[in-house]
Formats: C-alpha cells, sequence, structure tokens
C-alpha cells in the first residue's frame, strides 16, 4: 500500500470532499497516513473563502515543496476551492505541484494520479457542472472516524451574494439524487454512525433543480427518519426566505431531526443586505425566525455575520449587534469582509472600510456573539437533556465525555467511563460561555 496525506483547510463541503478523495484513493492502493513524513503522496485541500485562508494554502504546501527539493520521492496534489479559482497559476506559484484539481472533477483522480505517476504535470480545473452529479459517489467515501457522518446533499451555490467566492469554487447548484444520498446514509449507519448530517450552501433549496420530481429536503427528511435505528439528522446550511412552512412542520413531527437552524443572517442592516444581494430585509429575517422558535420548542438557532462590508456605516454595524440581542441568535460565526477576486463587491475599492475600523468591528462583533451564547446557554440550567457522546479524554486528571443535546449545544460530563456513541441523559448542572457541564442522570 502506498501512503497518502491530505491537510483540509476548508469548510465542512471542503473536508468531505476529502473523504471522498479518501474513499477514490482507497481503491487505488493508497492508505491515509497522519504522518506527513511518511506519504507518498501529499494534497493540500484548499479554501478560498477569504484571503487569509488562500495565503495559507500556498504557505502550507512550502515545507513540501522543499523536502522534493532535497530528492523525496514524493508527489504532490493541489486541491480544493483556491485550486478551482488558480488552475495554471498554481504551477507559477509552486512549481513543485504536480496535479492541480479542481473542486468539479474529483472523480477523474484516478486517471489523473496515473499520469503523474508517470511523471506528468496535470490541472484539472474546468467547470464541468455535470448533469449527472451523482457521477463523483461510484467510489464511496472514507469517513473520518466520529459520530456524525456528514452527507452532501446539494453542491454549488446561485445566489452570488456580492461578497462571496463560492459561486465561483463551487459552480451552480445541483442537488444529488435522494436514492445516492439514502444509500449513503444506510451505509454510514450500518458502520455505526450515530448521527446524519445532510449538507449544502443552501440545503432548503435541496431539488428545485429535479425535473422529472417533486421532492424537496423535507420529503428527504422523512425518507431518512423512516430509516431503522437509533439516530439523529442534522441539516446545514439554511438560506432565511427558503425554510418553508413546511420544512418547520417536518422538523417538528419527526422524531430523529433535532431542534436546530443554521441561518446566516450576515448583517441586521436592511440597507447592507440589499448591497449583499440577500434576498430578505431585517424585518423579513425576524419573521422567519419568530416563526422557527414558535414552532419548535428549545429550537436553537446560529448564525453567521461579517463586519465592515464596503460603506457600512457605524449606524449599520450596530444594527448587526441589535439583531444578535433582538432575535436571541444562539451563536454566531463572524469574519471581517475580506475583498475576494471576481465578486461584485470586491469592486467598491472606494467604499472599502479600513483595516483598523473593521478589526475592531469584529471584535465587538464577536463580544456581542459571547454575550448572548452564555445568555442562551443559561436557558438550560438544570435542566435534563439527551446528549449524544462524541468524544473521551483526560482533562486536569478528570476524565471527561463531551457530546450534544439535540439542539446543538456542547456539554461535559465528568465520568470515568467512556460512553462514546451513546445516547446518554444528563442533567445540566452549570453554563459555561461555550459549553454546558452536565451529570449523568
Ligand atoms: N451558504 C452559506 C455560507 C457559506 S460561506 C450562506 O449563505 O450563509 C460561510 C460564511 O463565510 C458566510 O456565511 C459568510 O459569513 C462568510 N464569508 C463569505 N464570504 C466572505 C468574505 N468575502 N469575507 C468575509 N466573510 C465571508
Ligand atoms: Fe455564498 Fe451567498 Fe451562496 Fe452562501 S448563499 S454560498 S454566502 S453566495
Ligand atoms: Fe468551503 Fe472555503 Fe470552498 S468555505 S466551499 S472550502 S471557499
Amino acid at each position: 500500500m502506498k501512503k497518502v496525506f491530505i491537510d483540509t483547510l476548508g469548510c465542512q463541503m471542503n473536508k468531505s470532499d476529502t473523504e471522498r478523495m479518501l474513499g477514490i484513493l482507497s481503491h487505488f492502493d493508497y492508505e491515509e497516513t497522519r504522518e506527513e513524513e511518511d506519504a507518498n503522496l501529499l494534497i493540500i485541500n484548499t479554501c478560498s473563502i477569504r484571503q487569509l485562508s488562500e495565503d495559507k494554502a500556498f504557505s502550507q504546501i512550502g515545507t513540501w515543496g522543499r523536502w522534493k527539493k532535497k530528492g523525496k520521492d514524493i508527489k504532490i496534489g493541489f486541491c480544493g476551492c483556491v485550486a478551482q479559482q488558480k488552475a495554471n497559476e498554481v504551477f507559477k506559484r509552486a512549481p513543485y505541484v504536480d496535479f492541480v484539481l479542481g473542486t468539479h472533477n474529483l472523480y477523474k483522480l484516478p486517471e489523473i494520479i496515473k499520469r503523474v505517476e508517470s511523471g506528468e504535470k496535470v490541472c484539472e480545473c474546468a467547470e464541468t457542472n455535470i448533469a449527472n452529479v451523482d457521477e463523483k459517489d461510484e467510489f464511496g467515501i472514507v469517513r473520518v472516524k466520529s459520530t456524525n457522518a456528514w452527507i452532501p446533499i446539494t453542491e454549488g451555490c446561485n445566489n452570488f451574494c456580492t461578497y462571496c467566492i463560492v459561486p465561483y469554487t463551487r459552480g451552480r447548484e445541483r442537488s444529488h439524487s435522494p436514492e445516492i444520498i439514502i444509500a449513503e446514509a444506510k451505509r454510514a449507519l450500518a458502520d455505526g454512525f450515530k448521527e446524519i448530517t445532510l449538507l449544502g450552501q443552501n440545503v432548503d433549496s435541496y431539488g428545485k433543480d429535479f425535473k422529472d420530481r417533486n421532492y424537496r429536503l423535507s420529503n428527504l427528511l422523512r425518507d431518512l427518519n423512516a430509516l431503522d435505528g437509533n439516530f439523529r439528522i442534522r441539516f446545514v446550511t439554511s438560506y432565511p426566505t427558503d425554510i418553508t412552512d413546511e420544512l418547520i412542520d417536518t422538523v417538528v413531527e419527526l422524531d430523529k431531526v433535532c431542534e436546530y437552524f443554521h441561518i446566516p443572517m450576515q448583517s441586521g442592516n436592511s440597507e447592507v443586505l440589499k448591497k449583499m444581494n440577500r434576498r430578505y430585509d431585517r424585518e423579513t429575517y425576524a419573521k422567519i425566525v419568530a416563526h422557527v422558535r414558535d414552532r419548535v420548542p428549545d429550537v436553537t438557532i446560529t448564525s453567521d455575520f461579517i463586519a465592515g462590508f464596503p460603506s457600512e456605516t457605524e449606524e449599520q454595524f450596530e444594527d448587526t449587534l441589535s439583531a444578535i440581542d433582538e432575535f436571541e441568535l444562539d451563536y454566531s460565526n463572524v469574519a471581517a469582509y475580506s475583498p475576494r477576486e471576481k465578486t461584485v463587491a470586491a469592486r467598491w475599492v472606494d467604499k472599502y472600510i479600513p483595516d483598523d475600523v473593521k478589526e475592531e468591528r469584529f471584535q465587538r462583533l464577536n463580544n456581542k456573539v459571547k454575550e448572548n451564547c452564555l445568555k442562551s446557554n443559561k436557558k438550560y440550567l438544570n435542566r435534563t437533556m439527551e446528549v449524544l457522546i462524541e468524544s473521551f479524554y483526560e482533562h486536569k486528571g478528570e476524565m471527561i465525555n463531551t457530546g450534544k443535546t439535540r439542539n446543538n449545544k456542547t456539554v461535559h460530563i465528568a465520568c470515568d467511563k467512556n460512553m462514546v456513541g451513546q445516547f446518554v441523559n444528563v442533567k445540566i448542572a452549570s453554563v459555561k460561555t461555550w459549553y454546558l457541564k452536565g451529570e449523568l442522570v
């Protein structure tokens, strides 16, 4: 067996592609190693959501380049979203790279490896938008061992938010067929996974592109919920205005589908939202969140926000802070705006916010998220909740099991017994900013 090391820098979709690459390579005599030094094949799976992520991709592979220069017999692959964007340019910046593989052509990996092993340099970054998006599934997946299996249900995005590079790196939105998804879920459950998380830039638009059938996210949730076994189902990410009443009702009705929605708002100000090309304003977002809260008991709602979008004023930024309070958002990912090549907002150079102002807003946003996360956690003090245990480790002489509640809160439980993979009932004894502390009941 030859050994492959993959360094994964991006989002869950990127991690999922890594699992697919490992699946494909396992059919061609490659097994995974976590030791870079042992690998015959080194792959970096890159992310380009912000300039910093892109820079990291190039700085990270410098070491591999130096090993090669010194005569080490290795092959180096550059994959993922930066590869899709930069294609042949990668060879100019990093001449020691053997192949560049974009996000659309993963299934070509076997052929690429063959060509690379015979000494060729290969670049496969054409945007295929293949009608049959399931083509890349034929080799299966080698999943990271954990309790949760990620299953992509849509690829790409049609929304073209003015700050975002994803439609350029991932192409137009395509849905995987329900048959493929259900088969993958069955396989994961048979392998012992206890949770299925359906993945997409915009999961609630799943199935819109099916021409010959009317089958949407709620249908998929129903079919998955009907599978045998004790397991949980989640889905991320939701686009606010694509959350239908039917979807909310389905979440309430189905026992395995968890009370958790990730609904990025991006800004709390309607003018900024318009400039971002988001298809809702503050009031519409408020209504959607209120509706979800009203219908789904104990639901956790998380979000994403950007600080310092071009032309954002101090008042507009304060609307974002107040949105987190007003909509009681349980947790949010936050980022300082980073101009991205090809995107519309990147052209508004004269409207860019100075770095120091952006950084200061980013810090205030972070503090607001922290404050609200603690407030949200306090709601659960003294409550008894079901936790799926995900890890077991020693911390300061104490053995700790950590896991998640149905509504995606992290819980730490001091207990000598390794309970990974089990569902346990826990009483919440105290709360911290980022987690709850529980006791077995
Ligand atoms: N599909 C999801 C988001 C995918 S990208 C959605 O529509 O919400 C993940 C997050 O990265 C985004 O929610 C956004 O907050 C952040 N992001 C995207 N482009 C960015 C940029 N140019 N600068 C800073 N943050 C960005
Ligand atoms: Fe990017 Fe907007 Fe698509 Fe999300 S919906 S991936 S933010 S373009
Ligand atoms: Fe994900 Fe980064 Fe690509 S967030 S889709 S890996 S640009």
